[in-house]
């Protein structure tokens, strides 16, 4: 047999499976309850509006070009749209700003590649977006934790890199709604990461992935709007802005954008070129149209429904959690962030819930640089009716005191 380990490229070699990407193909069973999947639920895709785009689309003048390559940067007319929404999001963006992606995921694979060299080193918050983890991950980066809540000087970033022979390349993190936590940055944390990124002169990747899914609160500037006024415009900005069609449209599409400065944006042009030419061309045009036509209705739409599933989902978790077990308030996204008592291990607890509650959750290690965080676990509400939320968490906490009464 072939020796495939010896042969491949030492980037390879980091690029090991998820483990949860792998647990969660077992985990939608039909008896499970799954809190696992973070995925918008399918029965409120806008199924009927993209029907009309796409037909509209292959049955008008645009067909040909539907069909056929297209530039690398992207539908014009997509970009125009997202010109205008960061606009009115305080940021002084044109077409030249915006780049589409195939995913915000893409985004990240080709930041990583374009600013990782290996060794380099990622500030990323404890936990993150595993996603971005296996993105940057094939570019042999060294993780430092970011933590805004702490009060470290800049230079301590620096100083560590120095100390491993490496240099800071940039912060990753999510402003509004993380994965996996649900929380956002403070405006005071906004400010501070971007003083951090100018002490350092590094890049902010803000991934802006679930920033459209608010249910309370008031909106926050993003990084990128911040750092214009504090920079004096766009071109002048060191944030990257990553955001994504798939939270609200449609994941399957694969459509997300980047918003930063002229000079990236060419640069990731070349790379998507070197990559996979461009974004699928009718799909680009078919989320131009559902977006200008109903973007801000399908927002409210999903974020009604999902309003209603977080109120069920903290409710049920004060309903029957046991002392010792804490969780995070969000005022968004799709997830709620458990914390068991230290001696607890999620990983270990998984079977156990599958097997006698049958519920399923993704345990938090996963979301850790250096798989630390095994006494955490992420629930996602987004796809379960309220009903099956609160006898989900009303046996998943019957688990808990059970082991937690077993360990006392
Ligand atoms: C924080 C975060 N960023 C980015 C993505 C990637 O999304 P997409 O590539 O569909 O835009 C996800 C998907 O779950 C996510 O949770």
């Amino acid at each position: 047999m072939f020796d495939w380990e010896e042969i491949y490229a030492t980037r390879a070699k980091r690029m090991g499976a998820s483990e949860i990407r792998e647990l969660l193909k077992l985990l939608e069973q039909p008896d499970i309850i799954s809190f696992a999947g973070g995925i918008p639920d399918p029965a409120l895709f806008p199924n009927d509006a993209f029907q009309e785009a796409y037909s509209d689309i292959l049955s008008g003048p645009e067909a040909g070009q539907a069909l056929q390559y297209s530039v690398s940067e992207g539908y014009p007319r997509l970009r125009e749209w997202i010109v205008k929404r960061m606009r009115a999001r305080g940021i002084d963006a044109d077409l030249e700003n915006i780049f589409i992606t195939s995913g915000s995921q893409q985004a990240l694979d080709y930041l990583g590649k374009l600013l990782l060299s290996p060794g380099d080193t990622a500030l990323v918050s404890w936990p993150t977006y595993l996603g971005a983890l296996q993105a940057f991950n094939a570019y042999e980066p060294r993780y430092d934790r970011l933590d805004l809540s702490r009060n470290a000087a800049p230079e301590a970033y620096s100083a560590a890199a120095d100390k491993a022979g490496s240099r800071v390349k940039f912060a990753y993190l999510s402003a509004d709604f993380a994965n996996p936590t649900g929380e956002s940055l403070t405006p005071m944390e906004r400010e501070k990461l971007l003083d951090i990124a100018d002490a350092l002169d590094i890049v902010v990747i803000e991934d802006a992935a679930y920033r459209a899914l608010r249910y309370e609160g008031e909106r926050q500037k993003t990084l990128l709007a911040m750092d214009c006024e504090r920079s004096g415009g766009i071109e002048n900005t060191r944030t990257l802005y990553c955001g994504s069609f798939s939270k609200t449209l449609s994941p399957g599409l694969r459509v997300g954008w980047v918003c930063a400065a002229t000079p990236i944006i060419k640069r990731l042009v070349l790379a998507k070129q070197a990559a996979d030419l461009h974004s699928p061309t009718i799909n680009q045009m078919a989320i131009a149209r559902v977006a200008e036509n109903s973007f801000e209705a399908q927002a409210e739409k999903i974020n009604t429904v999902y309003r209603e599933r977080r109120d069920a989902m903290l409710k049920a978790l004060a309903d029957y959690m046991p002392a010792g077990v804490e969780w995070t308030r969000p005022e968004g996204g799709m997830f709620i962030w458990l914390t068991l008592p230290e001696r607890m291990d999620a990983t270990e607890l998984l079977p156990l819930s599958l097997k006698t509650a049958k519920v399923a959750f993704v345990p938090g290690n996963a979301f850790y640089a250096d798989g630390s965080g095994r006494n955490h676990l992420r629930l996602s509400f987004s796809c379960s009716a309220p009903e099956v939320i609160d006898e989900g968490i009303r046996r998943l906490g019957a688990v808990l005191s059970e082991e937690l009464a077993a360990a006392a």
